[in-house]
């Protein structure tokens, strides 16, 4: 697909060498960078908000709030016609939050009235599709695709996604977010892989990969890798709050997804909002030179986040004004402005002062160019409108969110209830505020059409015509419940043959305050919110058998339920096509495969809560209530059918530490049904100079089994599997035992174990 429409045909100046899409792109980018001025290529480091959005807030605002709400206002005291003709004067690099393509052709073609028509660059936060534009395909958020543990599924929904952003002439995506969750109370934990470092860097690298592509055309686009780092382990669960981690752990856990995602070529990496370890991240020189530059050969560009250069100043308070905020930033590394005032003016000013060196900035606008000439937007700036819907949306992608969708939705516990009989429950009652809502859809996702988005109800009439459901509606927001209606649901419940509550998180941001799950959107706690438990005890005290279905973006303490209930389902969001795959997996059609990709606590005091835990974590276990171990583990995840797992054997049972050892396992499916059984094995260092943790997943295989069959899965372990940073810090494999445990869970009861010697 070519949807882009030529603007410098061959008609260009022969030495005009950055107009000539056959010169190599380096001296494309060296002529260009030679023609620019200062003003120009401070410009290019810069970044806005689409005009759309600040003329909607120009119509809804007062004059006085224009000048001074910096959250909407975005650029207060200024309007739309200055953006505009900063454009037209090739001061604008790129722009986010562009939501239409009409918007961004528009944009563009301000840009290609500038001196030198250098194209513009646009960002969006497409983190499951490119969901926050409407018409567009929704898969599943990040989370639901981790428990599906199919790397090739995420290599293909960021191919997906590409096309889809470049038929609305968006080219940079702010994804993949790899950051390692280890703390459910944090909003952002949807938008992650989970919390176990190696799947959060197999997922981040195919995610790059598919992004990218061959990053050389118009079905790419540019992936970033965020947030740099450590913000998912916030020290009082809330977003942004400061990180305090040894060296250590940010070298075992936080660092490797970025290092992959590095090494696989991304383009782009984003700073955290936090401070870590008493340094703002966005001025912090050790991570953005010494460590990605230095260390991991980072060679594509740095933008900082929303508004976070003008926290140095105004939060984090380490720099007196602004304009040191600038330069601290700069020259630690910064290469790029997410959005907002003044930079352009005092970044030109801190040149003209001799404190930024000229040569700095080329930096950073040579990284900046090189990807827009790798992207093709010098030759293909607009994309034809006609053409835009063939791609989006289109029957293909649909095929994928679905797919996806069966995937990574989680059945966490099963009596034998499911899946449904349909002869024995034909009246069905459905409540919760999610059963019929596009709240499925997940955070980063505009509300799409509802013909586009198949709610748990939807799914449910769909796959059972001659089963009567009844829906009683609890709203949409979990806040605000009405009791009557919770009381109405406890009635009807009585007079059904089973209940199936669908419970769990708000996400959608179009409701920014009132959502309870999502960025910026932290929990002091991690149990349903509202009216729900309340609402599921009611209905299950009807007597007639309840069902709990959770959408949600982090996980949630719901012990009750797991108590008493004979059956629940964690969704996650599962994305547009998300009701049908429930409904599909609820009645059988799809046996379940999913397998936790983080921890499930049983309450909010048991964080930090992961799996991959030092050996000394319970050593005193908690005296209340729940003993020291989760309400559902990593990895686990059931099916309706059954697994065996035998003969686990290690190839040797020594070997030296540059060499590699096989282990081998044969797993049978000794139920009546097909399905895919993930694999997992992990290791544990048994005796080490530094602490190591009691396991760590290192290999796992989603395996697909006939009824009956039998296959035998062999891991390699390497080298890279046994090492570790020693107590100096050296990257080493130390001599000594090594556990090997397999199963299909990491809790220790369902693991088989061998060990082996490195000698
Ligand atoms: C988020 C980023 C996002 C950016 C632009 C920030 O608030 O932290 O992840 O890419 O907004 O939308």
């Amino acid at each position: 697909m070519s949807i882009g429409l030529s603007i410098f045909s061959c008609t260009h100046d022969k030495s005009e060498i950055y107009k000539d899409p056959e010169a190599p792109i380096s001296a494309r980018v060296e002529d260009l960078l030679s023609r620019m001025t200062l003003e120009e290529k401070v410009g290019q480091m810069n970044q806005f908000v689409g005009v759309e959005h600040i003329k909607t807030n120009s119509a809804s605002m007062t004059e006085e709030e224009l000048k001074n709400n910096t959250a909407n206002a975005f650029y207060p005291g200024h309007t739309e016609k200055d953006i505009i003709k900063w454009t037209e004067d090739g001061l604008v690099g790129s722009f986010l939050h562009v939501l239409t393509l009409k918007e961004a052709n528009y944009l563009q073609s301000l840009a290609m009235k500038s001196r030198l028509q250098i194209p513009i660059l646009f960002g969006i936060d497409a983190i499951h599709g490119n969901a926050y534009a409407m018409d567009n395909t929704v898969y599943p958020t990040s989370i639901n695709l981790a428990c599906s543990f199919d790397t090739a599924m995420a290599y293909t929904i960021a191919r997906q996604t590409a096309r889809e952003m470049r038929a609305m002439n968006m080219q940079w995506t702010f994804n993949p977010n790899v950051e390692v969750a280890r703390d459910p109370r944090w909003g952002r934990v949807g938008e992650t892989f989970g919390e176990d470092p190696y799947l959060v860097t197999l997922m981040g690298v195919e995610s790059v990969k598919g992004y990218q592509g061959d990053f050389n055309g118009t079905e790419d686009v540019l992936a970033c890798l965020k947030h740099f780092v450590a913000g998912s382990q916030p020290i009082n669960g809330t977003n942004g709050s400061p990180t305090d981690i040894s060296v250590r752990t940010l070298r075992e856990v936080f660092f490797p997804p970025f290092k992959a995602g590095v090494k696989a070529g991304a383009g782009s990496l984003m700073t955290a909002h936090n401070e870590l370890n008493g340094i703002p991240c966005h001025e912090d020189k050790w991570l953005m030179t010494d460590v990605l530059r230095d260390e991991w050969n980072f060679k594509g560009f740095i933008v900082s986040d929303w508004m976070d250069l003008e926290h140095i100043h105004d939060l984090h308070a380490t720099a007196e004004n602004l304009k040191e905020a600038f330069y601290q930033s700069i020259m630690a590394g910064m290469d790029m402005h997410m959005h907002g005032l003044y930079w352009n003016e005092y970044v030109t000013e801190l040149v003209r002062e001799g404190r930024i060196p000229e040569s700095r900035i080329d930096e950073s606008v040579r990284r900046i160019l090189d990807v827009k000439f790798r992207l093709g937007l010098f030759e293909h700036p607009f994309v034809d409108e006609a053409q835009s819907m063939t791609v989006r949306l289109c029957d293909e992608h649909r095929q994928t969110a679905l797919e996806a969708a069966r995937n990574g939705i989680v059945l966490l516990k099963n009596d034998g209830i499911l899946p449904i009989n349909d002869q024995k429950y034909k009246k069905i009652m459905i409540t919760g505020i999610n059963a019929d809502d596009e709240n499925i859809l997940g955070d980063w996702s505009a509300p799409q059409c509802p013909e586009n988005i198949s709610t748990v109800l939807k799914g449910l009439q769909q796959i059972a015509p001659e089963t009567t459901f009844d829906f009683v509606d609890q709203g949409w927001d979990p806040r605000n419940m009405n009791p009557k209606q919770v009381e109405l649901a406890a009635a009807k419940a009585k007079q059904a043959d089973l209940n199936i509550v669908v419970a769990g998180e708000y996400m959608m941001r179009h409701r920014w305050l009132e959502r309870t799950d999502g960025e910026d959107t932290d929990r002091s706690d991690i149990d349903l919110v509202g009216l729900q438990n309340e609402l599921i005890q009611k209905v299950a005290a009807s007597g007639k058998p309840t069902i709990l279905i959770l959408i949600s973006g982090r996980p949630l303490g719901v012990s009750w339920a797991a108590e008493n209930l004979p059956a629940i389902v964690e969704a996650w969001a599962p994305g547009m096509y998300g009701g049908q795959a429930i409904a599909e997996i609820l009645y059988g059609e799809v046996n379940p495969s999913a397998k936790l990709a983080i921890t499930i606590p049983y309450s909010v005091g048991q964080i930090q809560m992961i799996y991959n835990h030092k050996p000394s974590m319970y050593f005193h276990p908690y005296v209340d209530n729940k003993p020291s171990k989760p309400l559902y583990p990593f990895g686990h995840g059931l099916s309706y059918t059954t697994y065996e797992y035998n003969g686990f054997k290690l190839a040797k049972k020594e070997i030296a530490a540059n060499e590699t050892i096989d282990a081998t396992v044969k797993i049978t499916n000794t139920g009546d049904r097909d399905g895919v059984e993930i694999v997992q094995l992990y290791i544990r260092d048994r005796f080490s100079s530094a602490t190591r943790p009691v396991k760590e997943l290192k290999d796992f295989a989603r395996v697909s089994l006939k009824a009956g069959e039998t296959k035998e899965i062999t891991f390699t372990i390497t080298p890279e599997k046994l090492a570790f940073y020693d107590r100096n810090m050296q990257w080493t494999v130390e001599p000594g035992e090594f556990i090997v445990m397999v199963g299909p869970s990491s809790a220790d009861e369902c693991l088989m174990t061998q060990s082996f010697i490195v000698k």
